[in-house]
């Protein structure tokens, strides 16, 4: 049945979290409307949003919702978020054919045997940094210390950033992301993206045996990106690959700490990391606004007419706690059976780099537990600050001692 565009009030959006183990409260609202409902976007502009497990699917199935961020009618948080009509928006922004040729020539990088390939190197970094935590003062901001720099460095190793220039790219790309001033983080912005296209040059000269420059190593081959598309794509992996599992590592230490009957049987049975990080990942769903389309054409969809040029939200964070899809979905357990979240989204553009952060998550989380036993949060739980408006959910900071 079609209902009509807009017969309730749209809710404004982002929505909080009020509990960190919670998701926003107007996320079943939305979800037990009968219809896809409707939000107001900081913007002012309306989109539509999806909650339910069954609808995000279908519409993240569906070629005629568009990834393009430079569409008039793409639900962006801020309009300076708008890229310029000439920017290369890189996999993520690109719909088919071109976004079929580029994934197709990327994708055989990123498979789980690849990335299994960087397993040694990322215990490498993961045990230097629980080495460097150990050798620090007390309490330490685990945030700081290690959920940012490991996932950081695994991206180095997969974009082939040479060691000595290990230091300047963590501390620019740092900037990058924290910067406290626009002319800040502009400043360091041009200074990364002047890096980056040095480094694609480099490969371009000698290609190497990392993702660029195995790219640089094919040029003109379909879907093979040229020499500006490829500074493009470095800068986007940077930006896909880093925050994400860092939020992921830091809600989950958080966690773990706070149910030491799971952390528990974690160190007694290892074998079980990987289902815990699955449902970390189903549980916090860190990815806020990551699956956001524009309609190109008019499209129904969970009762409603979507018309062309509407931005619609597909809310992972409410499909998986769907409870139509998940038994008890608001409970954290690592033997559930019904798994199939989608925190790496769903269909075409569904996450290139899921192997190598469930690999960086693993190997993280086994180690610090395993290294320091007597890890705990050296604050209250009611003190720490959420990244709640932000385009990943995280935390800040994670005060913890041993
Ligand atoms: C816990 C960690 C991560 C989460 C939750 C996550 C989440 C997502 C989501 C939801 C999408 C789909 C966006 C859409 O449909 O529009 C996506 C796409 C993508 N992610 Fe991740 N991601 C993570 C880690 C990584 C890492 C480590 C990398 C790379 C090193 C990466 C690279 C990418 C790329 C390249 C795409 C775009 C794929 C395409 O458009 O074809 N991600 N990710």
């Amino acid at each position: 049945m079609t209902h009509p565009a807009g017969t309730t009030e749209p809710l404004a959006y982002p929505m909080r979290r009020t509990c960190p183990f919670s998701v926003p409260e107007g996320y079943a609202e939305l979800r037990e409307h009968p219809t896809v409902g409707r939000v107001e976007l900081p913007t002012g502009a309306l989109a539509w949003a999806v909650t339910r497990y069954e609808d995000v699917r279908t519409m993240l199935a569906d070629n005629r919702f568009s990834s393009d961020l430079r569409h008039p009618g793409f639900p962006l948080l801020m309009e300076h978020q708008r890229p310029a009509p000439e920017f290369s928006t890189s996999l993520v922004g690109m719909d088919p054919p071109d976004h079929t040729l580029a994934r197709r020539a990327v994708a055989g990088d990123f498979t789980y045997r690849r990335m299994n390939r960087l397993r040694p190197r990322i215990q490498e970094i993961v045990d230097e940094h629980v080495e460097r935590l150990l050798a620090g003062p007390r309490p330490a901001d685990l945030v700081s210390a290690f959920a940012n720099p490991v996932p950081l460095m695994a991206i180095c190793e997969l974009i082939g950033v040479p060691f000595e220039d290990r230091d300047f790219f963590l501390r620019i790309s740092s900037t990058v992301m924290n910067a406290t001033s626009a002319d800040e983080g502009a400043r360091a912005m041009r200074e990364l993206m002047e890096y980056m296209d040095a480094l694609v040059t480099s490969k371009e000269k000698e290609p190497t045996d990392d993702v660029l420059g195995r790219l640089a190593a094919r040029p003109g081959e379909p879907g093979v990106p040229g020499h500006r598309d490829m500074v493009g794509m470095a800068f986007m992996l940077l930006m896909a690959g880093h925050e994400t599992p860092a939020n992921v590592l830091g809600l989950g230490a958080m966690l773990l700490l706070e149910r030491p009957e799971v952390l528990e049987e974690l160190r007694g049975d290892p074998s079980r990391m990987p289902a815990a990080v699955d449902e970390l990942l189903r549980y916090f769903t860190i990815a806020e606004i990551g699956n956001s389309r524009v309609a190109l054409e008019d499209v129904e969809l969970g009762g409603v007419t979507i018309r062309a040029g509407e931005g619609v939200l597909g809310l992972t964070v409410g499909a998986n706690r769907d409870p139509a899809r998940f038994q008890d979905p608001d409970r954290f357990d690592i033997a559930r059976s019904d798994q199939g979240h989608v925190s790496f989204g769903y269909g075409s553009h569904q996450c290139l780099g899921q192997h190598l952060a469930r690999i960086e998550l693993e190997v993280a989380f086994t180690t610090l537990f395993a290294r320091i036993p007597g890890l705990r949060l050296a604050v209250p739980m009611d003190t720490l600050r959420f990244k709640d408006e932000h385009i990943n959910y995280g935390l800040h900071a994670l005060p913890v001692t041993w």
